[in-house]
């Protein structure tokens, strides 16, 4: 299994606080079951750049030990916040996760417009990459989803689901029914530490057995495979 959006980087945005914390987040993933961790810390265009976001990331990754098969293996990617004009940004590719083409995208928290919805297809049409809508479940009561949910969908951007929504009350059934439409693609766990958000990929696994049957992990699981071998 992949957890393809954590923020495990010790002291790299608001998730591990250091490289202890980093070693049990990543070691309770490999309990879960998680083969492969990509690490998706936080890249806001209005007070990053490119080019300065990759020596951080280089620097909170020297921190970390060797680590063996007890652990699992750690993909580098980004959580990029949306930002007007990305599809143009050349630099764009080097936020991708790994070497997938694969860009973690968190969308406005405000209402989305047509211009907005526009601009993350294009990042596919103009930079090949392929979009992936973080925490997809966080958007579900904003009416963005409905129309706009769609069109993404329709011009095949792909929706990450985080693994806390399926240990809701609210958000399982929601998560229940898109995952059953095939409308959700990765799950992540968003872990920020070790304490109030904690990776919960094995919780997830559980109630989505329960409510959708092996099929729907076995359809995640095939999208992993199609992007990290
Ligand atoms: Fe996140």
């Amino acid at each position: 299994m992949v957890d393809i959006h954590t923020h495990i980087l010790p002291q790299m945005d608001d998730g591990s606080s250091g490289v202890e914390e980093t070693m049990q987040m990543l070691q309770q993933l490999h309990q879960q079951g998680v083969k492969t961790v990509v690490a998706t810390p936080h890249f806001y265009p209005r007070k990053d750049n490119p080019k300065a976001f990759l020596a951080r990331r280089e620097a909170a990754v020297a921190l970390l030990p060797e680590m063996d098969e007890n652990f699992p293996e750690i993909v580098l990617g980004a959580e990029v916040g949306y930002f007007t004009g990305m599809s143009r940004s050349e630099e764009l590719e080097k936020l991708q996760l790994g070497q997938t083409g694969l860009l973690l995208i968190e969308m406005p928290f405000d209402n989305w417009t047509d211009r907005i919805v526009q601009e993350v297809c294009d990042v596919s049409a103009r930079r090949g990459l392929q979009p992936v809508i973080a925490h997809i479940n966080r958007y579900r009561h904003r009416g963005q989803l409905g129309k706009y949910g769609q069109i993404l969908l329709r011009e095949g951007v792909l929706f990450q689901c985080n693994a806390d929504a399926f240990d809701k009350f609210f958000s399982c059934s929601w998560t229940t029914k898109a995952l059953k439409k095939g409308q959700i693609h990765f799950l992540g766990s968003d872990c920020h530490n070790c304490t109030t958000r904690p990776p919960k990929i094995a919780v997830a696994k559980k109630k989505i057995l329960q409510v959708a049957g092996a099929a729907a992990l076995e359809q995640i699981a095939r999208t992993e495979a199609e992007y990290f071998k």
